[in-house]
């Protein structure tokens, strides 16, 4: 038992501590500004859950803090204490300051903040940086951070990614503009899907498909394939790559502006690289009135009903081209039940040994089971069933 938490700490702690690198964020804020010049112009932002003295995120910002033309950067620590991952030495930066403080260091979260030219050189910029402790340890949830919240106006990090659904309701519900890094899959969640629904966070500008690298805590255990692939990209040693990740923001920015360019259904079918497209066509789910599309280069320009297609479609959608009406979870259709040999209807809850396909269920806004779309997959591909707008 022991083992198991100690190994679940360790895992939750991995999981948590993923250093950003500064070209995989210049280029997702140059997309935005690409869009709009003036999208971070005379705003406070605020980058919580980093390590300010270390951070891509602080350093970027700060050092295009003209160039954006920000009016104020508010970076802030939590505390090595409060971290599940403690292995931590306080930087030359800290520990040469006259702040330092030897016992606050791994209690206290940290403020960094640059509003102007402390070193009288002509420039605001990294070097102009104030810090000092914070009266707690820097959770993003405390009354202190939640203050900060308060005062910015745009929100950026990569988030403790086991605290992921908590830490966008948190920027959301304070009605904030976000740019944050996260799991592809969090799309799903059903805290985050009513949000993507209703328009008000879309996939940032970098595509899914991208490959996004992170520095991790010193002699961190990662997966050797994910090593080699962050090795391949140039960043050997403590790095890995993490195949799933990417932003979600509320900026706008052009590429999610851009129409899909398609094919009608027979085009579709007649040319589709897809074999099972061109052998089978378009399948209808049996007890839903959608049609399933498997591909997102498969979505034919002709059909006017509903469509389900797979999540990543997400990278490729344009509000004024699609509504999104709902999604389909892909799940086992059978849960296991206390008498775990059996299997439960989810909504009927009634056992039942036979039926052991995979279902794409309708869930709403609360993750409760509303329909079962009756398609069989053949694993647990979710959908976002899309409408084409008039
Ligand atoms: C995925 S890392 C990203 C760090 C940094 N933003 C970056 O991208 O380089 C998330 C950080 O949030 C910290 N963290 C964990 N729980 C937190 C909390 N409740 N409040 C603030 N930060 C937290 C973790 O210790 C970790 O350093």
């Amino acid at each position: 038992m022991a083992n198991n938490s100690n190994l679940g700490a360790a895992k939750a702690a991995k999981n948590d501590e993923f250093y950003t690198q500064y070209a995989d964020i210049q280029k997702e804020v140059n997309a935005y500004l690409e869009y709009n010049p003036d999208t971070f112009r005379d705003k406070t932002v605020l980058l919580p859950c980093d390590d300010p003295e270390w951070s891509n995120f602080t350093r970027f910002f700060a050092q295009n803090f003209e160039r954006l033309g920000l009016k104020r950067l508010i970076s802030t620590s939590y505390a090595v204490e409060s971290k599940r991952y403690k292995n931590y030495e306080p930087t030359l930066f800290e520990t040469e300051s006259p702040l330092f403080d030897i016992d606050k260091t791994r209690v206290k979260g940290k403020i960094f903040e640059l509003t102007r030219d402390t070193n009288q050189n002509g420039r605001i910029d990294i070097d102009d940086l104030e810090w000092h402790y914070l009266e707690g340890d820097g959770d993003f949830r405390s009354a202190e951070v939640c203050a900060l919240r308060d005062q910015s106006d745009i929100i950026v990090t990569n988030p403790p990614f086991s605290l992921f659904r908590e830490f966008v309701a948190w920027t959301l519900k304070a009605n904030k503009r976000i740019l944050v890094i996260g799991n592809m899959n969090a799309l799903t969640y059903k805290e985050i899907f009513p949000y993507i629904k209703a328009n008000k966070l879309w996939m940032g500008a970098t595509g899914f498909m991208t490959d996004m690298v992170f520095a991790v805590p010193k002699g961190a255990e990662v997966d050797p394939k994910d090593k080699a692939k962050a090795a391949k990209l140039g960043y050997v040693g403590d790095y890995t790559r993490l195949g799933n990740s990417c932003w979600f923001s509320n900026l706008e920015h052009g590429r999610r502006h851009e129409p899909l360019r398609l094919m009608t259904m027979k085009e579709n079918v007649r040319y589709s690289k897809h074999k099972d497209l061109k052998e089978k066509g378009y399948q209808h789910y049996d007890n839903y009135d959608a049609m399933d599309v498997p591909y997102t280069d498969s979505i034919p320009s002709d059909y006017d009903g509903q469509m389900g297609v797979p999540i990543t479609f997400l990278d490729k959608y344009c509000p004024e081209q699609f509504e999104i009406v709902t999604l389909g979870i892909g799940e086992a259709f059978l849960k296991p039940t206390k008498f775990y040999k059996y299997f439960a209807d989810p909504i009927t809850g009634v056992p039942n040994k036979e039926k052991r396909d995979y279902h794409l269920w309708i869930r709403d806004d609360e993750g409760r089971y509303l329909t079962d779309l009756g398609y069989r997959v053949n694993g647990v591909f979710s959908r976002i069933i899309i409408r084409k707008k008039q």
